[in-house]
């Protein structure tokens, strides 16, 4: 049995690694902010590491960690949990993101590809994500040299998340299917896509880490199509209705964003500026033992997810409202 640490573990990803780290027989302590409870099983230490000093950590036992994970994104935040903690820990986790990257233009691309420059700074506002994760992967090098894993998700799916992306499909499909109604769907399905199922990336990170691994790798699944993700969706949903296809331009004439955001078609990308960011190697993760179950499964999850949160609801953080999108098709097919 490992001594865990999770810096985070309230929030989505880092529940999910919680819950791997207690069904794989370890004792797991989280550290947050303590208005939102661990996963039954752990120990919450309540502290804020908003200042990047290393008093927050002074709450934790003094002790010693076979393994720390931190999913945080102010470098600020990750430099305090080395300062204070790195010394005492056997083995480190940074979950980092594909963000990284300086260009997103090239698919298959690896690790080894150029990333934006580091944010300077302790805090990173939502638009400086990517260089706040560059900005947190340096000081984890600074820290521990070689012995750390960084692993770079790309697009995480699964049960509980908080973003509405990949469950837009299933969720949208159901909803259309309980109206008998037609849903719309990017002209161009034949586009990469990727994703990597929550549950698979949590059982990942605490295995790797617990086992010692070390390196920086991309933490994403094989790249297929969005066709394929569509066709899982409509199967999922049991959805035999009207499909409309609505082309690159017509789409962007409407006002429809990719990819995410408000009024937008989660996972269409177009802009060719972005055409490897669901499409990268991968082989370094996968060769470090990271798994993958069937697609069916993760968008059956997502589907139920979509479910909980009610099929109806306005989009909050990616997909298009259903009185927009009904309207959106009347348009495209007077
Ligand atoms: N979603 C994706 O597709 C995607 C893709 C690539 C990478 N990622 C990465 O995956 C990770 C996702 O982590 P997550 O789902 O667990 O969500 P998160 O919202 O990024 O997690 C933040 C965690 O840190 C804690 N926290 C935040 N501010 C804090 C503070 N000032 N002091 C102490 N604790 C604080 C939060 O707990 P409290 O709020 O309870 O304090 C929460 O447990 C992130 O590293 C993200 O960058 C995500």
């Amino acid at each position: 049995m490992a001594q865990i640490l999770v810096l985070g573990g309230t929030a989505w990803l880092g529940r999910a690694v919680v819950r791997q780290a207690l069904a794989q027989g370890h004792e797991v302590t989280c550290l947050a902010r303590g208005d939102r409870p661990a996963p039954d099983g752990a120990r919450l230490v309540a502290a804020d590491r908003h200042d990047g000093t290393i008093e927050p950590y002074a709450a934790l036992p003094d002790t010693s960690w076979d393994l720390v994970i931190d999913v945080a994104r102010q470098p600020g935040q990750v430099r305090g949990a080395l300062a204070a903690l790195s010394d005492r820990a056997a083995h480190w986790v940074f979950v980092s993101s594909i963000s990284v990257y300086a260009d997103h233009s090239r698919p298959d691309a690896d690790e080894s590809a150029p990333l934006l420059p580091a944010l300077i700074g302790d805090v990173a506002q939502a638009e400086e994500y990517g260089a706040g994760k560059v900005a947190c992967e340096q000081a984890v090098i600074g820290a521990r040299g070689p012995h750390a894993l960084i692993a770079r998700p790309g697009l995480i799916a699964g049960h509980g998340d908080p973003s509405d992306r990949f469950g837009y499909w299933p969720g949208r499909f159901a909803l259309a299917a309980e109206r008998a109604e037609p849903v719309l769907v990017p002209d161009r399905t034949d586009r990469a896509c990727q994703w990597i199922d929550v549950r698979d990336l949590a059982a990942w990170l605490v295995t790797a880490g617990v086992g010692g691994t070390t390196g920086v790798m991309d933490a994403v699944g094989p790249a297929t199509t969005l066709e394929a993700v569509l066709y899982a969706a409509i199967a999922a949903a049991g959805f035999s209705g009207r499909v409309v296809r609505a082309g690159d331009e017509a789409l962007r004439e409407a006002g429809v964003e990719e990819f995410m955001g408000p009024r937008s078609l989660p996972l269409w990308l177009s802009d060719p500026a972005w055409a490897g960011f669901l499409d990268r190697s991968g082989a370094a993760a996968a060769a470090a033992g990271l798994g993958h179950r069937p697609l069916t499964e993760t968008v059956g999850d997502a589907l139920a997810w979509e479910r909980e949160l009610g099929l109806g609801r306005p989009r909050a953080g990616a997909g298009l409202d259903r009185p927009d999108e009904l309207a959106l098709i009347a348009a495209l097919t007077h």
